[in-house]
């Protein structure tokens, strides 16, 4: 029997709408069968007997009890070549949602101090980043500073990874803020933010996820972010609101992810629509997809369901993933031309 139940038209139109992602972990790709089958190949041990009790173990209450759980996997990955495989796993999903341009995060942090060298990571990466070209899926990646470590920390990272961001140059465009929201603001990172902002590179951060409005005005004035991860606490100050929708700083919003992670109690009660009303630059992104019960399509559904989402609100969502990518203008404007026949060919409502 099938129990699959049937999507809406205009689930069906966002299924195979060409999309941006702008905020994937790409640690946060990896199955718990993959992840089995990488420390079984590197004869790592695992907490967890099987996949099923590794799966089983996915009932987060707040951010730390998934990054416990999120940094005991990705310790699977040691060779080049897994970070290939979790990165083609990512592309053939990112694929089947038809997302034509992804902006990906990697944590370096993670992996150096397991003895893994960054060059290790990137160029597994960059490997099947260019086999997902030829397939259609153009793609950036953003090197992201775990806040939970000391800005120290951060500047050896950053300093390690300086001959890669030339090297890699088409590929490797930002850097970004990740981990443990509370007691970690943006200030802490000024410094290291600034040497990246000097040599050229994009600026992102994790801000009001958890953590209050005074994290975002932190990531805009000192760290002068180009975008805000997940800032979905910016609603409870209107002045910050005001302030993001008249200057077109896109926040990078992964619903599914704060549905399980405890930040509103049911997805009904998700900011995204409030923000998208006060014209503030929302996308739907889908943040550690494997650990979150869905890719970006799933997130699309869900939060149209939700919040009962038109045509009109979910064409300005998808558009805004364009807007707010770090592509060129002609790439942009080709993007653009590719959902807008899309959208427009397709039946509406
Ligand atoms: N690292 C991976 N996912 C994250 C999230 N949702 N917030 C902060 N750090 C993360
Ligand atoms: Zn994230």
């Amino acid at each position: 029997m099938n129990t699959t139940t049937p999507r809406s038209a205009l689930a069906e139109k966002v299924a195979r709408a060409p999309k941006a992602e702008l905020h994937i972990h790409i640690e946060g790709s990896l199955e718990p069968e993959l992840i089995f089958r990488l420390a079984e190949r590197n004869g790592v041990r695992l907490a967890y007997e099987s996949i099923d009790a590794l799966r089983a173990a996915y009932a987060f209450t707040d951010l730390q009890s998934f990054l416990d759980i999120y940094y005991a996997g990705a310790s699977v990955l040691l060779e080049e070549q897994d970070f290939y495989d979790m990165t083609m796993a990512y592309v053939e999903r990112a694929l089947a949602d038809h997302v034509v341009h992804a902006e990906i995060f990697f944590d370096p942090q993670t992996h150096t101090e397991r003895g893994v060298p960054i060059a290790t990571a990137v160029a597994g990466i960059e490997r099947a980043l260019a086999d997902a070209e030829r397939r259609g899926l153009s793609s950036k990646l953003i090197l992201c500073f775990l806040r939970h470590l000391s800005e120290d920390d951060a500047l050896a990272t950053f300093d390690a990874a300086l001959p890669l961001f030339d090297q890699y140059s088409h590929r490797l465009i930002g850097v970004g803020l990740d981990s443990s929201e509370h007691g970690h603001p943006p200030s802490k990172f000024e410094r290291v933010f600034a040497q990246a902002r000097a040599k050229g590179l994009k600026l992102v951060a994790h801000a009001g996820e958890e953590g209050p409005p005074s994290y975002i005005y932190e990531a805009l004035d000192l760290l002068k972010v180009d975008r805000v991860d997940h800032g979905v606490r910016s609603i409870e100050d209107p002045a910050l609101v005001t302030r993001l929708a008249d200057t077109r700083v896109a926040l990078t919003v992964c619903p599914l992810s704060n549905l399980k992670l405890c930040v509103f109690d049911d997805l009904t009660k998700h900011t995204l629509k409030d923000l998208l009303d006060h014209g503030v630059a929302v996308t739907v992104n889908s943040d550690d997809p494997a650990y979150f019960g869905g890719y970006v399509n799933e997130n699309y559904f869900a939060t149209i369901d939700a919040l009962k989402l038109t045509d009109a609100e979910v064409y300005t969502i998808i558009r805004n993933g364009f807007d707010a990518s770090f592509v060129t203008p002609d790439e942009r404007a080709a993007l653009i031309a590719q959902l807008d026949a899309h959208w427009h060919a397709a039946p509406a409502r």
